[in-house]
């Protein structure tokens, strides 16, 4: 097996799992995280934690570890680490790949309202409706000025400062399938959702669960990104790597 590393830019699910397929394959994968999540699964392999000190430092990791292959496994909505990805690819010419997940598409019943950031969701929202706010923490703080909107704000960890709206309820629970949350909708009385197309099947039930109870969803659509070699699952991505480092298999 070739010493030199394939380094994939993690924190998705789709990033543990091509860890986990590639390692099978007797590749040496390092997986790199940026370290937000308190108690993440740790992916198979080697793993690093915390952030490289932008797109020169990526830079200078990828040259100091000898990486064979870059791997850009990074959530549709995390974009600086992806813009600092091809910066690095740049200039040090490593070969690359970016595994990105499709994004969910409008279905017939679906009730979508369509935006491109979050203050222009914090604005679709209609007066009096009660919000499920489907977000991460750190997105929470424009829907303060929505004083006359009930938030139900869903979270896996709690928040470590006190959420900044007004007339809310927190939830400390992971999306469920789509009778839980068919149920977690009329248990709230729930209006309307909030989230990012993050696309995958994890979050899914939710929308899902809206289309058939017809609530609509104030979806926020992706951020545009430059175009790059993407590929949209983990068996492609590890064909992808097969072709590129076919001699470094054990
Ligand atoms: N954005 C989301 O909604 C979301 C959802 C689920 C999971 N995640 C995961 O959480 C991480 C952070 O997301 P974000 O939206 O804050 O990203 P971001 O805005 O694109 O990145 C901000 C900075 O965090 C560091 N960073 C991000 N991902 C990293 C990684 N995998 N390894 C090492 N450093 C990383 C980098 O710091 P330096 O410039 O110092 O290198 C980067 O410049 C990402 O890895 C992403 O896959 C994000």
């Amino acid at each position: 097996m070739s010493d030199q590393p394939i380094l994939i830019l993690g924190g998705t699910a789709e990033a543990a799992r091509l860890a986990a397929r590639l390692v099978a394959q007797g590749y040496r994968v390092i997986s790199s995280l940026a370290g937000r999540t308190r108690n993440p699964q740790s992916p198979d392999g080697e793993v690093r934690v915390g952030g490289f000190g932008g797109a020169r430092g990526l830079t200078g990791y990828i040259a100091r570890e000898n990486v064979a292959l870059l791997i850009d496994a990074t959530h549709p909505f995390a974009t600086q680490i992806s813009d600092n990805a091809l910066v690095a690819v740049a200039s040090t010419q490593v070969p690359f790949v970016r595994l990105e997940r499709p994004a969910w598409h409008k279905r017939p019943g679906d009730r979508w309202t369509s935006v491109t950031s979050m203050e222009e969701a914090v604005s679709a929202i209609p007066a009096r409706a009660r919000v499920l706010l489907a977000l991460g923490r750190q997105h929470i703080a424009p829907f303060s000025r929505r004083g006359d909107v009930h938030f139900v704000v869903r979270m896996i960890d709690p928040p470590e400062t006190p959420l900044d709206l007004i007339d809310f309820e927190l939830e400390l629970s992971k999306p469920g399938n789509v009778e839980e949350e068919t149920d977690f909708l009329t248990m709230k009385r729930l209006t309307h959702i909030v989230c990012r197309n993050s696309g995958g099947s994890a979050s899914y039930a939710k929308i899902k669960a809206a289309r058939d109870l017809g609530l609509p969803v104030i979806m926020i659509d992706r951020p545009h990104r430059p175009l790059t070699h993407t590929l949209p699952d983990v068996e492609s991505v590890g064909q992808f790597v097969s072709d590129t480092l076919g001699s470094f298999r054990t």
